[in-house]
């Protein structure tokens, strides 16, 4: 599943149009609600600090950019889909726009947001690199990039599925095809982070998403293997002050992220852009 060329333009239509008609996915994110977003919309309000102005990049269904300008921010909440953003709009006010617009072509000038942030997006893009670069580019200097969402990367992930396929639930299984190589995943994903934490470029790596029209589970139309070191790594390179890289909602969730943030099984990483490059 590993492969670290980035797939080209074709794949980023087909992506494009997938999102944008997929009725099957709209029913899912209809299930993400406030509750889904509390976590992630604490975390903005946690590290916003006395920055304002928010762009929200693949925000699906819109809740979290309401609930972010609720806060009392200046939002613009976006996402690739038409679709998805079909009902947001009727709450719209001065304080909250939507658009749809594509991380990869964001039609906004350079460094005009304080905060660019996102939730479960960017594990969803082909390039990485160039969606980061995006991010990048519309944040103000001093600004922060919040990105949350799976570490696709964690042996937690694999680790966890192998419990359960000793206990006889392999239909809780998504990425893994029973105990070996569940085992097999988890060392692998060990050794994967390890080296990452070596490098001194990132190395993002991507995956051939699934996109047929089925029932979409386990991230199964996820593009890139999502980790908090490439961000770091990527981050560091430019020069920005990374402030966090992962965060737990229990209490073993929170241990384990303040004590192994790259080996976490979410990623909440905040990065700030330094005031003179
Ligand atoms: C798993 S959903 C998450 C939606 C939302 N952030 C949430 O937490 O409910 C992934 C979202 O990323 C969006 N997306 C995928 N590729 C994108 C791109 N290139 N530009 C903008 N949004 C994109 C999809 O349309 C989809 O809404």
């Amino acid at each position: 599943m590993l492969d670290d060329g980035a797939p080209g333009g074709d794949l980023r239509a087909r992506m494009r149009r997938f999102y944008g008609s997929s009725q099957t996915y709209k029913g899912l994110l209809d299930a993400h609600d406030e509750a889904y977003s509390a976590p992630y919309v604490d975390l903005v309000l946690r590290y916003a600090g006395r920055r304002t102005r928010v762009l929200e990049l693949g925000g699906g269904n819109g809740v979290a950019a309401r609930m972010l300008a609720d806060a009392g921010l200046a939002v613009v909440g976006t996402d690739l889909s038409p679709l998805f953003l079909r009902e947001a709009g009727a709450s719209a006010r001065p304080a909250l726009g939507y658009a749809v617009c594509d991380g990869f072509d964001l039609p906004f000038a350079d460094e005009s947001f304080d905060i660019v942030c996102s939730n479960e997006y960017l594990e969803h893009v082909p390039d990485a690199e160039a969606a980061l670069d995006e991010m990048a580019r519309v944040t103000l200097p001093g600004g922060r990039v919040m990105v949350m969402g799976p570490n696709l990367c964690s042996p937690f992930l694999p680790f966890r599925e192998g419990v359960l396929a000793l206990r006889g639930r392999r239909d809780g299984l998504i990425w893994t095809d029973g105990p070996r190589d569940a085992w097999r995943q988890t060392r692998r994903n060990i050794a994967v982070i390890a080296d990452k934490k070596r490098r001194s470029e990132p190395q993002f790596l991507h995956r051939a998403p699934d996109l047929e029209d089925r029932i979409i589970g386990g991230d199964a139309d996820s593009a890139y293997l999502a980790t908090p070191a490439d961000m770091e790594t990527y981050f560091h390179r430019g020069g920005w002050k990374v402030i966090a890289l992962a965060s737990g909602g229990s209490r073993k969730g929170r241990l384990v992220a303040s004590v192994m943030p790259r080996y976490a099984p979410y990623l909440s990483v905040v990065a700030e852009r330094p005031l003179h490059t």
